[in-house]
């Protein structure tokens, strides 16, 4: 046999499993266009749903006439709230346990609100009839500014709620105030503020932007009258958590709904929560009797999906003379728009916002965050991070740059004596999280030496001087980051939304002819997991990845899981994936033994099957083994080779990176160039190398468009400024820079395979790197703090305030 043949790195070489730079087997699908998205699931005498959308920000409902578009030929029907409010669907419950409408009762709080549904022959008549709906509205005050939105005299924007003293996080202080979340020790930080050597205070705003996935929010409904059974094929990034949430609120039986999420054109974020177009769509489906396709135009997504960042975050960081942090101290009013929708675990109404202490070893710390309702759109989303961890990091590695300043420090050195040590793990931080594993320091060292960081130190000073003497016109940034994440949640102790514990599974069946399938609760949005999850396997049960074939997204297949957000899907879904190969291994192992005829625990695994110990010559291959559990009758043991978990992960991970970004900036136009970019991840344990530099290329570009551009902005009316992709910042392979990415390995000591998630990670460090980079550049003439997004006009601005323009 040629097995026989070849030596066992060879073996291992040919399953491509953990470590390989195996092509994505996806692609194949995608590049010849044969992707199968929502919008191209077509049912016969399916209907096509519209929205009427309102134009103000703030105002109230009078009379909504669709006559004229109810006589328009074509159109089948027109839903308001009164047609959805004896069902009890006018209004829907959020993520985050308020309540959000479904179509606008009485009155509208942000614009671009859903106000009626058409349902059309075809897509082109249910355009039609939107116009001709009349809606008659009388315009109230429009607070787009969280400070002002809590001011006593502010409208009072959420009326059916205004005298409810209680919210779903405890007490409210004011009507326009949804929560108040506490963490750490006020009184302790306090004293250090008050004792310290050095303390620097800042403002710092993370402006609110948008996941933007280059496929829009959409459905199908179909509800089938004979079976009684609803299947809803939609952009959903949490399949199984729509389906439950669906039977609740619809009162279907929950066998009777069938959830599947076809492929998806790019989440981050933005598809997990539940919009009024799911639920139009289900309803205008039950009431036709006929299927029902919903799908957003790119206004409506930018206008009404779910946004994501806008905090302020007042922050308050105290050091010693030399440097040393003793405290952190910081106050966020977050600004969550017309309804609660944040897509946060139940306990967390700020997400993890609770690691802004970041990879230092902060003594002390106290956060206070203020959730507020505005005239903007709702559901703050975890925007290709970690519930709210992108906003912690900017936070952290924006308030480490003013203390280098404060102290005159380097901000480099003084990232470096104030690192976790790696003898510290696993680390207890002051805001309550227990990091599993890091080495900070050995990181950051590679990362400066990469860069020559002490030469480019040389080259900025030396611009600084040819700047001051008229020699040039551009300056040097170098932007420093270093950031610890926290992805994977659960635990299920700790972690639920709605309810459902955040555990995630996986069922493996091995056919007889020794390849397999497995299912899983995740749902891949572009990441690879067909391609990555079948490496865990092979690696794990010596099969072929190419002989194992990865199914997700369809609720009556896949073992019930909390999807894919969050870098969940490694931490999560990843360990569940070689928890439930290894039961299989263990009775593979059984049956091993009963067909060499030793005990048990006389063979060993090696690489794609068991050996007798100490006689390599007498194996059988897992080939053999998957034929044997289906041919042989071997007592004590049922037929079949079948395996499922469900995993509730005891803790999360903590990927960590250091980036440094290099960038030219013209003082005169405001423009900038990124020079070099290096980027170092360390996600513990690397299943697919080549799969993990993309994953960091695309959050790198995507942490450039936030930093340097993308904006959801509001004029003082609440109109959305930037609802088009001519307004609203999407980098193109001419703003790409060239990124170099590096890595060191610290595996997570509590997951299965010592893997850490990483999809996140470079949009959560990326951004503070390019922020910083543009503070830095202007550092020397007195810059301290200033806003996102770094565009060309408000970097000219920041030159202009400087007095650096002639
Ligand atoms: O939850 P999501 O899939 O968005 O994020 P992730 O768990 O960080 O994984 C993103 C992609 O990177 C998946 O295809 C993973 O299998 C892959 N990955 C990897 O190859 N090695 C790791 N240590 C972590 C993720």
């Amino acid at each position: 046999m040629t097995d026989q043949t070849m030596t066992p790195e060879e073996r291992a070489a040919s399953l491509e499993g953990m470590g390989c730079r195996r092509k994505r087997v996806e692609d194949v699908r995608f590049t010849q266009g044969k992707g199968n998205y929502v919008d191209d699931i077509k049912l016969p005498g399916m209907l096509f749903g519209a929205f009427v959308r309102s134009p103000y920000a703030h105002a109230r409902v009078k009379s909504i006439n669709a006559d004229a578009a109810k006589a328009l030929p074509g159109v089948v029907a027109v839903l308001t709230a009164e047609d959805l409010a004896p069902l009890g669907l006018h209004w829907m419950p959020t993520l985050a346990g308020d309540k959000q409408m479904v179509l606008a009762d009485g009155k509208v709080l942000f614009q671009g609100q859903e106000v009626a549904f058409v349902v059309a022959e075809d897509r082109y008549t249910a355009a039609d009839a939107v116009e001709l709906v009349e809606v008659e509205y009388e315009e109230l005050p429009v607070v787009t500014d969280p400070f002002r939105a809590l001011e006593p005299d502010a409208p009072v924007l959420r009326e059916d709620i205004k005298d409810q003293k209680e919210g779903a996080h405890g007490p409210r202080k004011h009507h326009n105030h949804i929560f108040t979340w506490e963490q750490g020790d006020r009184e302790a930080t306090e004293k250090v503020l008050e004792e310290a050597d050095v303390v620097a205070e800042e403002m710092i705003y993370y402006h609110r932007t948008h996941p933007c996935p280059l496929e829009t929010c959409g459905c199908v409904a179909s509800m089938d009258k004979v079976t009684g059974k609803l299947t809803v094929w939609g952009t959903f990034q949490a399949p199984h958590a729509i389906r439950t949430v669906v039977s609740l609120i619809s009162g279907i039986a929950e066998h009777n709904i069938r959830i599947i999420s076809p492929d998806i054109g790019g989440g981050f974020g933005n598809k997990v929560g539940a919009y009024p177009g799911y639920v139009c769509s289900v309803v205008a489906s039950i009431v036709t009797g006929r299927p029902v396709k919903w799908v957003e135009n790119r206004m409506e997504n930018l206008m009404s999906t779910a946004f994501a960042r806008d905090y302020w975050m007042k922050g308050r960081i105290a050091a010693t003379k030399d440097g040393r942090i003793t405290g952190l101290w910081c106050h966020v009013t977050a600004d969550h728009g017309g309804f609660d929708a944040c897509a946060d675990p139940t306990k967390f109404p700020a997400g993890f916002f609770n690691i802004c202490t970041g990879s230092y070893d902060i003594p002390v710390a106290y956060l206070c965050v203020d959730g507020v309702y505005t005239n903007k759109a709702p559901g703050g989303v975890a925007y290709r991070c970690s519930f709210r961890v992108t906003e912690a990091a900017y936070f952290i590695e924006r308030m480490i740059e003013v203390l280098a300043i404060e102290l005159g420090m380097d901000a480099a050195e003084l990232r470096r004596i104030n690192f976790i040590r790696k003898d510290q793990f696993p680390y207890k931080s002051a805001l309550g999280w227990e990091y599993d594993s890091g080495d900070y320091h050995t990181a950051w060292e590679k990362a400066l030496k990469a860069v020559d960081y002490e030469g480019l130190r040389r080259e900025q000073a030396q611009r600084i001087e040819e700047f001051k003497a008229g020699k040039t016109r551009k300056l040097l940034g170098i932007g420093l980051s270093h950031f610890t994440e926290i992805v994977g949640a659960g635990p299920v102790k700790n972690c639920d939304i709605l309810g459902l514990g955040m555990f995630d599974s996986c069922e493996i069946r091995i056919h007889p002819t020794g390849s397999a399938i497995a299912r899983l609760g995740t749902i891949s949005q572009g990441q690879g997991h067909a391609t990555t999850f079948a490496q865990i396997l092979a690696s794990e049960l010596g099969i072929p990845a190419s002989d194992i074939t990865v199914e997700e997204g369809d609720t009556d297949t896949a073992p019930y899981g909390l999807g894919t957000y969050g870098s969940r899907s490694t931490p999560v879904a990843g360990a569940a994936t070689a928890m439930a190969a290894r039961k299989i291994r263990a009775k593979a192992q059984m049956i091993a033994a009963y067909l060499l005829e030793v005990h048990d625990d006389d063979v060993e695994w090696d690489v794609d099957r068991f050996v007798v110990k100490g006689n390599p010559e007498r194996f059988k291959t897992m080939k053999e083994i998957a034929f044997a559990a289906y041919n042989q009758a071997i007592p004590g043991l049922e037929p079949g080779l079948e395996a499922v978990s469900y995993y509730d992960p005891p803790n999360m991970t903590y990927p960590f990176r250091a980036y440094i970004c290099v960038m030219e900036i013209d003082v005169d136009t405001g423009e900038w160039q990124v020079r070099q970019f290096y980027a170092l991840d360390d996600c513990g344990t690397r299943i697919n190398p080549m799969i993990i530099e993309g994953q960091v290329h695309g959050g790198l570009t995507e942490a450039l468009a936030i930093a340097m551009g993308q904006e959801i902005a509001y004029d003082e009316m609440g109109n959305v400024k930037t609802g088009t992709l001519m307004d609203f910042f999407i980098p193109t392979a001419w703003e790409t820079p060239n990124y170099i990415t590096d890595h060191t390995v610290t595996p997570s000591p509590h997951h299965p395979i010592g893997a850490k998630g990483v999809g996140e990670s470079p949009n959560v460090g990326g951004v503070p790197a390019f922020s910083n980079a543009v503070h830095d550049a202007f550092r020397a003439f007195g810059l301290r703090q200033a806003h996102m997004p770094h565009d060309h006009w408000r970097i000219w601005q920041i030159a202009e305030n400087l007095g650096l323009h002639a």
